[in-house]
């Protein structure tokens, strides 16, 4: 904190931001905002899907939690896992209920009764207004097998999977457009985990059966788990070294722990390192690219992203049971500005990462949490989310800040971590502000250079007092944005005190007919 030595009174922390809507960065796909439902724990059982509980409909899912999950206007699902995949066969999903086979799912030790499978978890979607995005086995699964998922779920008619489809009710093809090969293979812990090369071998053979069965799809090779693997990034360019030329999207996975060493700035600038795996991985998606003298841009797909305790795991308890309760987060104010921190992350990013999934959508490390027979409600988390998925919408804009930092493990970090987005269909900018200080509000000027006159529309502060408050089965309140009242007038600047740890979003109508520039 300075002191104003003059009038004696201590002096705010500042910070300048400028926007020129010229300085673009790529334009924000929606699909960015994508989650991610796997059969673990209570995502599925007692989580979307609960037969007894009295809001359930006729297909036996929650009726209050499919309307939170609208709220959030979800509009991809990355299904089935995750972990769960790798020792997973699609075949038990299928065909009449009472015929499928209670499984012991290895990957999260809980036993998979299949009641849920590929078309229920389709209607499902549908009846949230989302997508699919599917994953085939790789782990113990073969080529042969995702072929044979691809031509059961996209092919017309005519062949043996395609005639199944429609014995099984559903006589149009699912026609999903987006297919991960495998999920983690990277990973000590993976059913049937694979080198690099053996991975790279098998999905491309993969790959080439998917695509001559659908031309239309669209593949994600399963990149690097996390940097901390001694693979990274070895894997990703081994790896696309075979497949370049066979996917249109690398995947990567990231989640931030409040860690060991206890030190909440380190924590807090997550978003750091987010930048950076993604950056790493851009260089090695381009690198390959050159090597192999290709015109075609493989884009990145952060299909597993999140705040994750490991410490509040239960994974030891309730093992073997459908529905065991794994990974329930319940996650705290801190937990939401990370978050916000790492949406931003995303945002300075559109030009490489074209969809993400923020992991995992229902009780699993999630924004919703269900008790069995009782409520849903909306974890801390559920609002940067929204937010991101309401306002940042066009083109990414390259925020040029001036900001304070402070020293964290991964150096120098700013102490306000921002992103912004320009919608030329409906003349509006949104700003994403996070403040990480812990102790100092900082006062912030925003300059909107090149857009000529704006008015801010809104203001929403997420915000508050106890760092550790959370939102509970008993009170779901405690944790949420609110409204800060604006002077509605015309300027191209604008000063505004962003409080300590917050995140602010603002958005800016700009009028038609003072637009600057081309
Ligand atoms: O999202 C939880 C788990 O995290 C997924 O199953 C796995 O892919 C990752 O390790």
């Amino acid at each position: 904190m300075l002191l104003n030595k003059e009038v004696g009174e201590r002096s705010m922390k500042k910070a300048k931001i400028v926007l020129n809507k010229d300085y673009t960065i790529g334009k924000i796909e929606e699909n960015v905002w994508g989650s991610f439902i796997e059969h673990m724990g209570r995502a599925i059982y007692t989580g979307i899907y609960e037969p007894e509980h009295e809001l359930s409909d006729e297909q036996g899912f929650r009726k209050d939690v499919m309307e939170l999950v609208k709220e959030l206007d979800v509009p991809l699902i990355r299904y089935p896992g995750g972990n769960f995949v790798s020792g997973y066969d699609w075949k038990d999903g299928i065909g009449p209920k009472e015929k499928r086979k209670h499984i012991a799912d290895l990957a999260w030790r809980q036993i998979e009764s299949n009641e849920v499978g590929l078309h229920e978890f389709y209607d499902w979607s549908k009846k949230v207004n989302s997508n699919v995005m599917q994953t085939v086995n790789l782990g113990t699964g073969t080529p042969k097998e995702a072929g044979e998922m691809v031509e059961y779920c996209n092919f017309k008619e005519g062949t043996y999977w395609s005639d199944l489809r429609a014995k099984n009710g559903k006589k149009e093809p699912f026609n999903f457009e987006y297919w991960c090969l495998g999920n983690e293979m990277d990973g000590p812990w993976q059913i049937c985990a694979l080198t690099a090369d053996e991975y790279g071998r098998k999905a491309t053979e993969a790959a080439k059966i998917m695509k001559w069965v659908d031309p239309s799809i669209k593949l994600i090779a399963a990149g690097s788990s996390a940097p901390f693997l001694p693979t990274y990034p070895e894997w990703d360019r081994i790896i696309l070294e075979h497949l370049y030329d066979h996917v249109d999207y690398l995947s990567l996975h990231r989640y931030y722990e409040y860690g060991e060493d206890k030190n909440l700035n380190n924590f807090l600038a997550s978003f750091v390192d987010l930048d950076r795996f993604i950056k790493t991985l851009v260089s090695t998606v381009n690198y390959v690219k050159a090597k192999k003298r290709s015109n075609k841009q493989v884009y990145l797909s952060l299909d597993e992203w999140n705040v994750w305790h490991t410490k509040q795991d239960e994974v030891a308890e309730d093992r073997w049971k459908i529905g065991a309760r794994r990974v329930e987060n319940n996650f705290d104010f801190i937990d939401s500005i990370v978050l916000a921190g790492l949406i931003c992350t995303i945002i300075n990013n559109a030009d490489f990462v074209k969809m993400a999934s923020l992991a995992q959508l229902v009780n699993v490390i999630a924004p919703i949490l269900t008790e069995p027979n009782g409520k849903a409600i909306r974890q801390t988390t559920y609002y940067p989310y929204k937010l991101a998925r309401y306002y940042a919408k066009g083109m990414a804009l390259n925020v040029s800040d001036h900001v304070p930092n402070i020293m964290t493990k991964y150096g120098k970090t700013p102490l306000v971590q921002s992103a912004a987005t320009y919608d030329n269909e409906t003349n509006e900018v949104s700003l994403f502000l996070v403040n990480i200080d812990t102790e100092e509000d900082i006062e912030t000027t925003i300059n909107m250079q090149g857009f000529n006159q704006a008015r801010i529309e809104e203001f929403i502060l997420l915000d508050h007092e106890n760092k550790n408050s959370k939102n509970t089965f008993k009170d779901d309140g405690v944790v949420k944005p609110r409204n800060v009242k604006v002077e509605r007038k015309m300027s191209d600047e604008w000063t505004i005190t962003l409080p300590k740890l917050s995140f602010s979003t603002l958005t800016f109508k700009l009028e038609n007919d003072t637009k600057k520039g081309v």
